[in-house]
Order: C-alpha cells, then structure tokens, then sequence
C-alpha cells in the first residue's frame, strides 16, 4: 500500500475509543441514521432488480446496515469488518448469519462479493489510500458488480479542521472531503457511476451533508 497505511494504527486506535464512550452519543449507530442511510441502498438494490448473493459491508460500524440489508433482502452471505470490534455485537451478528472480519483495509477480508458497501468511511482515508481501497475492492467484486461508497462532506457545520465535532470530543482524522469521482481512476479499475446523490442528515441537531455514489464493474 502506499507511504499512508502507517496511520491505520492509529485510526483504530481513535475508534476502539470511540466505542468505548456511550453508544447511544455516536452520531452514526442511531435508528435515523440508519433510516437515512437505508432508504438509498434499499432502493438501488429494489430499482436495478439485483439479486445478490453476496455482500460485504466495509467499515460496518455497529453492523446495524448489514443487518438491516439482511432482514429486507435475505442475502445469503453477508460478510461485516471494520477496524475496531469494540463496536461490533458478534452474537448479534451470528444470530442473522454474518460474519464479522477485524480489518486495517479491504485486503484484509477474503472472498469476492456481488455488492460492496463502505458507508460513511472515505473520508477517513488520504486521496492515495482511498484510491487503494478503490482497487482493492474492485478486485474483490465479481462481475458486474456494485461498490457503494458514501462520505461525510466537509462542507457543513459539524466539521472544523480536522476534527469530527459532533459529541465524540475525539481527533478523528478527516481528510476527503467527497468520495472519489475521478473519472480516469474509475475507468482503469472498470468502474461506472451509475447514480450519485447527498443526503442531508439531522446529528445533534447539526445538519450533515454525506456525498454518495453507486459504481458498477463491467471489466472482471
Ligand atoms: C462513520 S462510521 C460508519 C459506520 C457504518 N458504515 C454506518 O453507516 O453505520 C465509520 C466506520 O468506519 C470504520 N473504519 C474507519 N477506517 C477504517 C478502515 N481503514 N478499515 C475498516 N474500517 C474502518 C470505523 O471504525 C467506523 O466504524
């Protein structure tokens, strides 16, 4: 990976943290966060008639997304891995049949999937690692294969430098501020937008913009 893997110490170091501290105070593993986050991958997955059979949800938080997309679309093999499993309710999990996977990035994880998701993480990754994690995950697609992708914009109220403000009185790193469109990398890995979009999300009573987009592989 590139001269940036070395700081993934130390992002999971800030998330086994954040954990820790009450989870009902974490902006994402609240239900409206999940309602808002839902609405656009349920129906990209209902309007494209998709039948997966396999899903990783990348950066799965506390896998509440995962289970969800279980529960309405009986996938029968989902696969959750973040980088800290102090988030993680594991018997939960393995009560709706997932796997739970402990990873610094997506190499980490075996097996290839019919949808990626990785929700709410870009903008925790340098332009290099995102671009690493965009090849990594396209050889981890099968063919015709969807990476959904999501991230925070640093262009609303709840971000100031380089701290992730909303209650978690913690330094996360941020660093992208919109998920990758360039167009050049997206085309040498195979990939085409198919949809983009934002949502507006209401945290602590701050408005939140995320950026999302919808990418199909055509070439493995
Ligand atoms: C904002 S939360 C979103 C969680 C979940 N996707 C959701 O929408 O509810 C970002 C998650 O990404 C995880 N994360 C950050 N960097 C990561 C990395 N390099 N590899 C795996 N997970 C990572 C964090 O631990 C955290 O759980």
């Amino acid at each position: 990976m590139s001269d940036n893997d070395s700081n993934f110490g130390e992002i999971k170091i800030a998330f086994d943290n954040v954990y820790k501290k009450d989870v009902d105070n974490i902006p994402w593993t609240r239900r409206e966060w999940l309602d808002d986050s839902k609405l656009p991958i349920f129906n990209y997955i209902q309007n494209q008639n998709l039948r997966p059979q396999s899903l990783l949800d990348y950066g799965t938080g506390t896998g509440h997304l995962a289970i969800a997309i279980k529960e309405q679309f009986d996938i029968p093999k989902i696969v959750a891995a973040d980088i800290t499993n102090n988030c993680i309710d594991r018997e939960q999990l393995k009560y709706f049949g997932i796997d739970f996977i402990q990873a610094l990035q997506p190499k980490d994880v075996s097996g290839k999937y019919d949808i990626i998701l990785c929700w709410a993480v870009f903008h925790y990754l340098t332009k290099n690692q995102s671009i690493d994690f965009l090849t990594q995950f396209s050889k981890m697609l099968n063919k015709n294969g969807t990476l959904i992708l999501s991230a925070w914009s640093s262009h609303d109220e709840t971000f100031k430098g380089k701290c992730e403000r909303i209650s978690l009185n913690i330094n996360l790193p941020m660093y992208s501020d919109r998920i990758p469109q360039d167009k050049k990398v997206l085309n040498r890995l195979g990939f085409n937008i198919v949809t983009k979009g934002n949502l507006v999300h209401n945290a602590n009573g701050y408005k939140r913009l995320l950026h999302f987009c919808f990418l199909k592989q055509t070439n493995n």
